[in-house]
C-alpha cells in the first residue's frame, strides 16, 4: 500500500518543533524570534526565557561574532542561501561546542529573516583531530625511520674499518671513536625500533594486561621509595590480542615518565578496566604536569623537555597503541599531574 500525504495533512509545526536538528529563526541584530526544542538541548538550557531575550551572540564563541554578523547581513540584505559553515558555539554553562550551521532566508509576509539549522559536530571534530594527529605521527615516524636506516649503513661500515685499523695499530683515540660510534648506532637502532614497531614479526598473543602492569612495577623497585603506587586492576579476565613485548615496553615508558615527572614525593595510580567494548588503562601521576602548548607535541619523535631525554618513549607508546587500533588521551595540569589514558579494543584471538 502506498501511503501518500498531501501537504495540508502534515503538521509542519510539529515537524520543525520536534526536529532533531536545532533550528532557530533570527532577525535583525541577531534577535531570536523562534527556536525549536532541540535548541534547548544543544545549549543546555532549562528554560526558554533566556534564549529569546539574549539573542544569538550569547551562544556564539567571540571568535565567530564577525563571521556570523556578515552571514546574517548577507541573508537579511541579499537574501542569499549560504554555504554550510562550521562555528564554535557556547552552551549556557560556557562549554564550547563545534556546530555545523546551514542558513537560508525565511520569509514572513514581505519580511526576510534567517532560518538557521544547527547540528552538534563536537564528537566528529574530535575524531577527525585524533585521526589527523595519528597520521602526522605515523608519517613523522616513517621519516625518522627512513633517515635512521640511511645513516645506519654508512656508520656500520665506518665501524668496520675502524676495527680493521685497530687491529693494525693502536691509538687512544680509536677506542673513543669506536665507543662514540656504538652510541650513535644504538640510538639509531632505538629509533628504528620505536618508529617502526612492525619491523619485528612478533606474534600476536592473548595478553592479560593486568598481569603485565602488576609485574611492571617490580622493574622500578629502586625508585619506588619516593612514590606511592596504587594499583586498581579490574576485569583481568578481559584480554587483548597483540604483541606482548611492545606493550611491555609501552607501559614501561609510561611508568618511567611518571616517575621522572615526580620531583620529590608523589603518587602514581595505575588503572585497568573494561567498559563499552574497550579495555582502558590509565596511568596517573602527581608529577610536574605538561604545559598546554606542549601537549600537542607529545609523541613526536625526539620531543623531550629533559636534559638526558631521548624523546622516543611516547613515540613508542603511540605507535604501539595505534598499531593495535587503540587511542590515547592525555590530560595534564602543570603542578598537579598527568593522566595518560590508553584505550584498546577487546578482541578475541582467532
Ligand atoms: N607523565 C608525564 N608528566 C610530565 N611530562 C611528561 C610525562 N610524560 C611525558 N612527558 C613529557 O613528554 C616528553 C616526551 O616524553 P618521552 O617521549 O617519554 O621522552 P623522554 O622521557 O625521553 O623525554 C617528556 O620530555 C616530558 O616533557
Ligand atoms: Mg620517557
Amino acid at each position: 500500500m502506498k501511503l501518500h500525504l498531501e501537504s495540508k495533512d502534515i503538521d509542519f509545526h510539529q515537524l520543525v518543533e520536534n526536529s532533531l536538528n536545532s533550528i532557530w529563526i533570527v532577525g535583525q541584530e541577531g534577535k531570536i524570534l523562534y527556536y525549536n526544542k532541540a535548541c534547548l538541548d544543544l545549549f543546555h538550557l532549562k528554560t526558554s526565557k533566556d534564549i529569546i531575550s539574549k539573542g544569538i551572540w550569547l551562544f556564539l564563541h567571540p571568535d565567530f561574532h564577525d563571521k556570523s554578523r556578515e552571514r546574517l547581513r548577507r541573508i537579511l540584505e541579499n537574501q542569499e542561501v549560504l554555504k554550510t559553515a562550521e562555528l564554535k558555539m557556547l552552551k549556557s554553562n560556557g562549554e564550547e561546542i563545534d556546530v555545523e550551521v546551514m542558513s537560508v532566508p525565511f520569509f514572513i509576509k514581505d519580511k526576510v529573516f534567517a532560518q538557521v539549522t544547527m547540528q552538534n559536530i563536537t564528537h566528529r571534530k574530535a575524531a577527525e583531530k585524533l585521526l589527523n594527529n595519528r597520521e602526522k605521527l605515523a608519517s613523522l615516524g616513517q621519516i625518522a625511520a627512513g633517515i635512521a636506516h640511511e645513516v645506519k649503513n654508512p656508520l656500520t661500515s665506518v665501524k668496520g674499518f675502524l676495527q680493521l685499523i685497530k687491529e693494525s695499530q693502536s691509538h687512544p683515540y680509536l677506542d673513543i671513536m669506536e665507543n662514540e660510534l656504538m652510541k650513535a648506532l644504538a640510538a639509531l637502532q632505538n629509533l628504528l625500533q620505536v618508529s617502526k614497531p612492525d619491523l619485528h614479526d612478533e606474534p600476536l598473543v592473548s595478553i592479560d594486561l593486568c598481569n603485565e602492569l602488576a609485574s611492571l612495577i617490580y622493574l622500578f623497585q629502586d625508585r619506588l621509595y619516593k612514590v606511592d603506587v596504587e594499583l586498581d586492576l579490574r576485569d583481568s579476565e578481559k584480554k587483548i590480542v597483540g604483541k606482548r613485548n611492545l606493550f611491555q615496553k609501552a607501559f614501561f615508558n609510561l611508568l618511567k615518565n611518571s616517575l621522572e615527572a615526580i620531583e620529590d614525593k608523589g603518587k602514581i595510580r595505575i588503572e585497568h578496566y573494561y567498559k563499552n567494548d574497550w579495555i582502558h588503562i590509565k596511568v596517573t601521576d602527581s608529577g610536574i604536569g605538561i604545559p598546554k602548548e606542549k601537549l600537542k607535541m607529545l609523541g613526536t619523535p625526539f620531543f623531550t623537555s629533559k636534559t638526558d631525554g631521548t624523546g622516543l618513549g611516547l613515540t613508542q607508546v603511540f605507535t604501539t597503541v595505534h598499531e593495535h587500533q587503540g587511542n590515547i588521551f592525555i590530560q595534564s595540569e602543570v603542578g598537579k599531574g598527568t593522566t595518560i589514558h590508553v584505550q584498546l579494543p577487546l578482541k578475541e584471538k582467532s
